[in-house]
């Protein structure tokens, strides 16, 4: 259905039908996929400006249409980017796409379990967890019920990850939305294979917690340091980037302290 909003040629006659009945509930939604990925591409700039060579792109769906190996690599030629799927479709078409090219690699992993995928052999030989990473989880954390525990997820990436590693996160929300509306949208997902959970302004910080977050902080997705390709439009969504400035020791007594990730 992504793929579809994004104007893509890799999709289903089912996701097409699905997608076409929340676009007319929501008419901005392809706008809103194409600013979540102009958001990919001013993060993942800002975050290789800042130095980090290190990219773990996590519920990487198909690496088309401007990819983080092709932003960061024009800032520096030598950056490293895995692209994490659990979907074994959109792990063999993004393997194709990136046979032999340099500094990339595609692993099937699940986001709600982060010690096997930091353990992945392919993502061992491709990135060296000593030195900053970026974790990027764009659009990804919707399709993760909080009875899985997404926060615990991400603090455990975040201690695996050393001082100055960043998480980029964009994050659908229905905050602002008339509850009608909202309902009928969301309808249309729990008959999918993946359905959606979008969260509040609050909520979506959370994921924050033990990361620095850089200015403007955790914005609607338009917000977050504009250039010119970024439109003001409705993205329903929030997007933000953190950055690790603590030992992961650290982070577990504050943990420990406050009872909370
Ligand atoms: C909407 S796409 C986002 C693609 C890309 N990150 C972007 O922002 O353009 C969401 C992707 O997350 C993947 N995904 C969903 N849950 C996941 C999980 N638990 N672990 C890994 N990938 C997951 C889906 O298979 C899909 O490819």
């Amino acid at each position: 259905m992504y793929d579809y909003f994004l104007g893509g040629s890799h999709n289903f006659a089912a996701d097409r039908a699905a997608a076409d009945r929340v676009l007319e509930i929501f008419p901005e939604t392809g706008v809103a996929a194409q600013t979540n990925r102009h958001f990919l591409r001013r993060a993942v700039r800002y975050a290789a400006e800042q130095g980090v060579r290190q990219f773990l792109d996590i519920g990487a769906g198909l690496p088309t249409q401007g990819t983080v190996h092709e932003v960061v690599q024009t800032v520096a030629p030598e950056a490293r980017v895995v692209y994490v799927d659990y979907d074994e479709v959109a792990v063999s078409y993004a393997g194709q796409l990136l046979a032999g090219v340099p500094g990339t690699a595609v692993v099937q992993g699940d986001l709600r379990r982060p010690d096997e995928l930091l353990a992945h052999p392919d993502v061992r030989a491709t990135l060296d967890l000593d030195r900053p990473v970026a974790v990027l989880l764009l659009a990804v954390l919707h399709f993760v019920p909080d009875d899985d525990d997404p926060w615990a997820a991400i603090a455990r990436l975040r201690d695996a990850t050393v001082p100055g590693s960043h998480l980029v996160l964009s994050h659908l929300t229905l905050d602002g939305i008339p509850p009608e509306l909202a309902e009928r949208g969301q309808a249309v997902y729990r008959n999918s294979t993946a359905p959606l959970v979008p969260r509040t302004h609050a909520e979506t910080l959370r994921f924050f917690a033990g990361y620095d977050l850089v200015e403007p902080g955790l914005v609607e997705t338009t917000r977050w340091r504009p250039d010119d390709e970024a439109k003001a439009v409705d993205s329903h969504g929030y997007a933000g980037v953190g950055v690790v400035s603590r030992p992961a020791a650290d982070n577990r007594r504050i943990t420990a302290a406050c009872g909370t990730a």
